[in-house]
């Protein structure tokens, strides 16, 4: 009888086990298929956004990327792991070009995506591009972000056109260095709903920020004027505002 009660909750427990480690496989496969595939498709993402970069052998930047990053967490990664990344695809800042923006992005964007011949944010070089959206603490390690005269947008329709804890402020504007920068032209975007502009207290603290030696001016400019220059390849670059 004992004898019996027993055999039988030894069958349940074997198919009981077996059941579990059916599911267990099922789990893993599917979670080890969806890591890969993640894998893979930041791969084929890196390399296809790298690719429109043809000076870039992206190969080598591919595996430059992954030395630094892949299971590191990037945050502890430190600063000298990104060399080999940053030999492989240099930062190209171009002299008098590079565009900075904080909250102004679409505006930004829209006269990049049309007169690159005038101005480019740093997403528009290649790792800027190939990896904007991402968190990366690996970009407060780069030190040369800009040179000559560098433009920055920024917001008439916020507060605080420069707010201490953007990117803008944080990272890009402490590592404007004289006599590399010579000199940082501020657009203030002023579109129909406008609460600040050049006069705005904030930006106070942002010639107070910049480095001795980098000279500032600040301009309202009207946000349908930029979209003018977007629209307009026949205006001169020093022409927009
Ligand atoms: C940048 O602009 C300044 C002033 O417009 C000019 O003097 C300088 O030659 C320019 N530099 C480059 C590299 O174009
Ligand atoms: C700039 O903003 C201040 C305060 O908001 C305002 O009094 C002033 O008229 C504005 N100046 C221009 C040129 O719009
Ligand atoms: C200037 O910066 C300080 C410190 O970051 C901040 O507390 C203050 O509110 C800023 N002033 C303005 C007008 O933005």
């Amino acid at each position: 009888m004992e004898h019996e009660r027993c055999r039988r909750l030894g069958k349940r427990c074997v198919i009981l086990i077996v059941f579990f480690v059916v599911l267990i496989v099922i789990v893993a496969v599917v979670l080890g298929l969806t890591l890969c595939q993640n894998k893979c498709e930041f791969e084929s993402t890196f390399l296809s956004r790298c690719e429109k970069f043809n000076e870039y052998d992206c190969k080598k930047v591919w595996g430059a990327f992954q030395q630094a990053y892949v299971n590191k967490n990037s945050c502890k990664v430190p600063v000298e792991a990104y060399d080999p990344l940053i030999a492989a695809a240099p930062f190209k800042p171009q002299c008098n070009k590079t565009m900075f923006w904080s909250k102004t992005k679409d505006v930004v964007h829209g006269l990049t995506a049309k007169r690159n011949d005038c101005f480019v944010t740093l997403e528009d070089t290649l790792l800027g591009s190939v990896l904007d959206g991402l968190t990366w603490c690996g970009k407060e390690g780069s030190k040369d972000v800009a040179c000559g005269d560098v433009t920055a947008m920024l917001s008439g329709s916020i507060d605080e056109p420069f707010d201490s804890t953007s990117n803008f402020a944080s990272v890009e504007v402490p590592r404007f260095k004289a006599p590399r920068v010579k000199k940082l032209n501020v657009v203030m975007v002023i579109q129909n709903n406008a609460i600040s502009n050049c006069t705005d207290p904030s930006l106070k603290n942002l010639t107070q920020a910049l480095d001795k030696g980098i000279t500032y001016s600040c301009k309202d400019v009207p946000e349908s004027q930029i979209q003018e220059c977007g629209a307009k390849p026949e205006i001169a670059c020093g022409a927009c505002w």
